[in-house]
Formats: structure tokens, sequence, C-alpha cells
């Protein structure tokens, strides 16, 4: 066990958050594995100020990546909560049915290497964070608490401000949703009628706008990140902020996050993006409801054409649909927000 103190400058631009020069008396093993576990923390110094944290680790026998010595699920269990039957599984987490006073939730237990992985991707950006924001709309999962790994402790925070003094997401309790599925399993044994496409359309657009009105931008809109009730389509739950961010002034991300699938051009080529994003990936989502694939199957050579060519996508019916995802599968610049989608004669029936 080898416990490094790092000091670190914080600050909330985000291009000068960086670790001060002061590594005190370490290996080089332990020095790299310091780099490694500041990569891993560095999630926390976005809130600008100046302090010290610890990093505590065991260093493994080859020296590979360090290792947390318990799950936030076993922090879970000694909290007296009860895991049941998996939900489901993604690209950072496994999913559970958990209990507690006869209550059921869902819990997200995120994988440490995943994780790491992760915040060298979207450098540390901390979008679970963003779930207790969003809380009270019902198109959006209800955030119950966030299972926090701060100074190598685990801890268990209800409300935003227990989080400020820093901390990663390590696991996330939140509402049970009964009788849910993936819309993505939904459909891969369902085929949608259009009603059922502007029914399932019209909560995941709703929830969208509710966040984008925060200046939230989802960034990961697609089938495995939308939970259906089953037997009644109008009801469904967008989930998964993992890749949320909220706008901060007039500065834009430009992160490259989300399936490729679903990448809006301006995401995938990194000149900056806005909530718009999101209405591209919706734009994509409605499509592979309506045709049951999707409409560009190698991205990133055929979307920077798509767009440069200024072409359409191609359907042979001429519908208000067609219209539709034309006005959200285009250039940022004559893309529809997600809300002024809404409004498009697809929902609403009334004539253009
Ligand atoms: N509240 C929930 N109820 C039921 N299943 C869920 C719930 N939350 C997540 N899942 C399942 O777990 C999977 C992974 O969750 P997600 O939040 O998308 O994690 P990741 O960030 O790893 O993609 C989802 O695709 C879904 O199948
Ligand atoms: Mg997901």
């Amino acid at each position: 066990m080898i416990t490094l103190a790092v000091y670190t400058h914080r600050s909330s631009d985000d291009s000068q958050h960086r670790p001060a020069s002061r590594w005190e008396q370490v290996s080089k093993t332990a020095r790299s594995i310091a780099s490694h576990c500041f990569s891993a923390i560095k999630a926390p110094f976005r809130w600008g100020g100046v302090r010290r944290v610890q990093v505590t680790t065991t260093i493994r026998e080859n020296g590979s990546d360090p290792k947390l010595s318990k799950s936030a699920s076993d922090f879970m269990k000694a909290e007296g909560f009860q895991f049941g039957r998996p939900l489901g599984r993604g690209k950072f987490s496994k999913v559970y049915c958990v209990t507690k006073d006869n209550k059921a939730y869902a819990f997200k237990e995120l994988i440490p290497k995943k994780m790491e992985e992760k915040w060298r991707e979207v450098e540390g950006e901390r979008g679970e964070y963003l779930g207790f924001q969003l809380r009270g709309n019902s198109n959006l999962l209800h955030i119950v608490g966030f299972v926090i790994m701060e100074n190598g402790n685990y801890r268990y925070v209800t409300e935003e401000q227990e989080c400020l003094s820093g901390g990663v997401v390590m696991g996330v309790l939140s509402e049970f949703v009964p009788n849910a599925r993936t819309l993505k399993e939904f459909m891969d044994k369902n085929s949608l009628t259009e009603k059922e496409i502007q029914t399932i359309g019209r909560w995941v657009g709703e929830g969208l706008a509710a966040m984008h009105k925060r200046g939230i931008y989802h960034r990961d809109i697609k089938p495995e990140n939308l939970l259906v009730d089953t037997k009644n389509l109008k009801v469904g739950k967008i989930i998964d902020n993992g890749f949320a961010r909220q706008k901060i002034g007039s500065s834009q991300p430009n992160t490259r996050c989300g399936a490729l699938a679903f990448m809006a051009p301006e995401v995938m080529n990194k000149t900056g993006h806005t909530e718009k994003a999101d209405a591209w990936s919706f734009g994509v989502l409605l499509y592979e409801m309506r045709y049951g694939k999707l409409p560009f199957t190698n991205p990133e050579k055929e979307v920077p054409k798509f767009i440069a060519k200024k072409r359409k996508i191609k359907t042979k019916e001429n519908t208000a649909f067609k219209e539709l995802i034309n006005k959200l599968i285009c250039a940022e610049s004559e893309r529809l927000t997600v809300e002024e989608a809404l409004k498009h004669r697809f929902f609403t029936g009334k004539a253009a």
C-alpha cells in the first residue's frame, strides 16, 4: 500500500486545471501509478479552489492498474441494501435491482477500470452529478443518491451540496421502473407503428427539452439509454447521464463522446457543440424506430460527406416524418432544436 500526496491547483476553467509540480519522493513505479491515479481522480478538480487530495492505492505485484479494495456495491450492502437480479449492463457499469426497507431501486455500479478509460476520453467530465438538477421530471430517471469515492473512501450522498467538496461518482441509486425494458430490447422484439413512434418520440423529446432548458446536453441518446414501460409506451425515461454536460458561460464543449451511430457531425469533428447535438441523435433515433436500421452504416465516412454535399435522407415515403428527420439529420445551422421538433406536424398532426 502506498499513499501519495498530490497537490492540485483547481480552476473552474478546464484548460487551467492541472496538477501542481509537487510530487514528493516517489519512486519511478509509484510516479507512474500516481499519474494513473491522478487521471482517475482528476474529475473532482472542476469546481475551483485549491485543495490537497490524498490518493490511497494498492500496487499490484505486476505494477499494473490500481484497484479499489471494495466495490461500490459492497459499500451499499454494508449500508443495508439487498442486491437482487441484474437489470442490465452498460459500457461502464453493471446495474442491479436493490431493495431497502421494502422499497425497490436500481443501482448502477460503475466499473473503476472502465471509468478511468472514460475519464481519459472525456477529460474527467462528471455528467452523472447533473442528475440531481434534473429531479422531478417524469421523463428523466429520478436519481435518489450517489456513492462517491473521495480520499480512497466511499460515502453516500443524496443532495448536490454534499458533493461540492469533490469526489468521483462510483455508484448511482435511482428509482426502479416497473415493466421497464430498454428501447433497444423492445425494438429487437417489436416493430413500431407510426403512432407508437410519435408516443415514444414525444416523451424522449420532452425529456431532452427539459434538460436543454437547464443548459444540460445528454450527448448519448440511443435506444440503450431509454427505458420504456412495455405495458404503456407513453411512459418512459431517459437514463444514463454519464456523458451529460452543462453549458458554462459562452464556451462550447468539444469532447467527442457518445455512440458513433448517433453522433452529430460537430461532435464527431470536435468543432464545438450545443444542445443541437442531441437533436441530431433524436433524428437518428426516430429513423431507427421507423425503419429498424440506422441511417448511416459507416458514420465516420458517410456523415462528413453527407454534410459537405448537403445531402438529404432518402426514403420512399414523402411524409411529415421524412420532412422532420431531414430537419434533424442535417447541418447544425439548419437543424431544429428538440423543442422545435416537438412542434413539427409529425408530432402535432397539424398541417404545416
Ligand atoms: N433504472 C434502471 N432500470 C432498469 N434497467 C436499467 C436502469 N438503469 C440502467 N439499466 C440497464 O443498465 C444498462 C446500463 O445502464 P447505463 O446507465 O446506460 O450505464 P452505462 O453508463 O454503463 O451505459 C442500461 O442500458 C439498461 O439496460
Ligand atoms: Mg448507457
